[in-house]
């Protein structure tokens, strides 16, 4: 998996054959709306309704990019747009979700827009994300450092099944299960609590943390 990945130290970036986990930024908008405004998608990961219009979507896409986690743990997942048409160099590809700890926890988050679900995309994107997470350490261009995680852990809702067979496929293992953890749009939720830590990271890659 590592071989795919070039991450650079610059702008935190992280790069596979298909995807690169970059930070959010304004212009991302429309593609991020498409995201946040599908019930489907948003069912078990927002305590709150798919969002109707585009002043929600940027109320959220706002509070990211003040994060000072946004690009350091926290990041959009942009496809990479192998089309050149009749340019040289091909335009960007979209935004087709985010994958990331947006806070000082272990915890992770993510979402992909359902049009690019059953492609591997997100499955790509937490390979890499953890092989960041784990053996990366860098500074971003304004001085943030990123060290390495000792686990990284999700928090699911049981009747999620895409999320929980993508934890698993990508190594993750339940640990705790919980009744009734959060109120969100759907009323009462329950919660089953998974982990990867840098031991069975490390284990299941064959590779030790800073190499
Ligand atoms: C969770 C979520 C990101 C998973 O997306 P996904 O596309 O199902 O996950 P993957 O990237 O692992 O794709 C797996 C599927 O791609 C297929 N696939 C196609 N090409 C593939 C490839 N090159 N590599 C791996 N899988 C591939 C697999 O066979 C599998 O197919 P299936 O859906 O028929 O079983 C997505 O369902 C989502 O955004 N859900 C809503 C948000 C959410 O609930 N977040 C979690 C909150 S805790």
């Amino acid at each position: 998996m590592s071989d795919k990945l070039v991450s650079s130290p610059r702008t935190l970036s992280i790069r596979t054959s298909r995807l690169i986990l970059r930070k959010a930024r304004e212009d991302d908008l429309e593609d991020v709306h498409a995201f946040l405004s599908q019930e489907d998608a948003v069912r078990y990961w927002s305590s709150s309704p798919a969002y109707s219009n585009l002043a929600q979507s940027l109320d959220w896409l706002e509070t990211m990019i003040a994060s000072p986690h946004n690009g350091v743990t926290d990041f959009v997942i942009e496809l990479i747009n192998t089309d050149y048409g009749s340019t040289s160099k091909p335009r960007p590809g979209p935004v087709i979700g985010k994958l990331g700890c947006w806070d000082n926890t272990d915890v992770i988050s993510f979402i992909l827009n359902k049009s690019f679900w059953g492609k591997g995309y997100a499955a790509d994107a937490l390979q890499a994300f953890s092989w960041y997470m784990f053996a990366f350490t860098g500074e971003s261009q304004d001085g943030r450092r990123k060290t390495p995680a000792d686990k990284l852990i999700a928090d699911v809702d049981p009747r999620n099944k895409r999320s929980r067979t993508l934890l698993r496929r990508c190594g993750f293992v339940e640990f705790a299960r919980g009744g009734r953890t959060r109120k969100t749009h759907l009323g009462w939720c329950d919660s089953i609590y998974y982990e990867l830590t840098r031991e069975r990271w490390e284990f299941l890659n064959g590779t030790s943390s800073g190499t």
